[in-house]
């Protein structure tokens, strides 16, 4: 699959995954994909566990509700940030979370391109002190914290993906909106 393909490839997944184990060489392959990204002056802002162990899988599924893709998920891949970022040079340049989604956008096209699907897990760990459950389960001290969970795993079945805008409506050549 070239890039191009695995971007269109790519979409949220919110159904089951099949009962497959992700082998460790293949959550390393796609974890490394997200240590390649780029970051605001190369300092490599974002750092990740990666969960297959069942016991802290099942501590991870216990923060959340009853939804198919984290009851089902065989691996969560959990994307780390400092609590408390310090700024980058004196602009005072925060890029952590900039840092971040470049990794999981990454790591997202490499699920994709292995076979695998994912969800961008971000505003849900927001709620219910999700992230800290979920950094308890996997040892973080408190100067970290969890940014984004992705569950990953091969998908049951094939689901509608969400519309894009056309590129006119929302891409330009030189001058805005023209
Ligand atoms: C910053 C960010 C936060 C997100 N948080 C969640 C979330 O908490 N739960 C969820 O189900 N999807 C979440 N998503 C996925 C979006 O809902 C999804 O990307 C969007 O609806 C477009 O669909 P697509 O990914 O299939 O193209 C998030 C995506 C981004 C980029």
């Amino acid at each position: 699959m070239d890039v191009f393909e695995a971007i269109k490839e790519r979409y949220s997944y919110r159904g089951s995954f099949k009962n497959i184990t992700v082998p460790v060489d293949h959550l390393e392959k796609i974890v490394q994909a997200g240590l390649d990204a780029p970051s605001g002056g190369n300092r490599q802002t974002t750092q990740f566990v990666i969960i297959n162990d069942p016991g802290v899988i099942a501590e991870v599924k216990s923060a959340f509700g009853d939804h198919p893709y984290i009851t089902t998920a065989p691996a969560f891949i959990a994307a780390i940030v400092d609590s408390e970022p310090k700024p980058y040079r004196e602009g005072g340049f925060i890029f952590v979370l900039e840092d971040c989604s470049a990794a999981i956008e990454n790591i997202l096209l490499s699920i994709t391109d292995l076979g695998y699907a994912s969800v961008w897990l971000d505003g849900v760990l927001r709620m219910d002190g999700r992230a800290a459950k979920i950094g308890e389960a996997i040892g973080l001290p408190a100067s970290k914290k969890v940014q984004i969970l992705l569950p990953v795993g091969v998908p049951q079945e094939t689901l509608p993906r969400r519309e894009k805008l056309p590129f006119k409506e929302r891409a330009w050549f030189n001058r805005y909106g023209q």
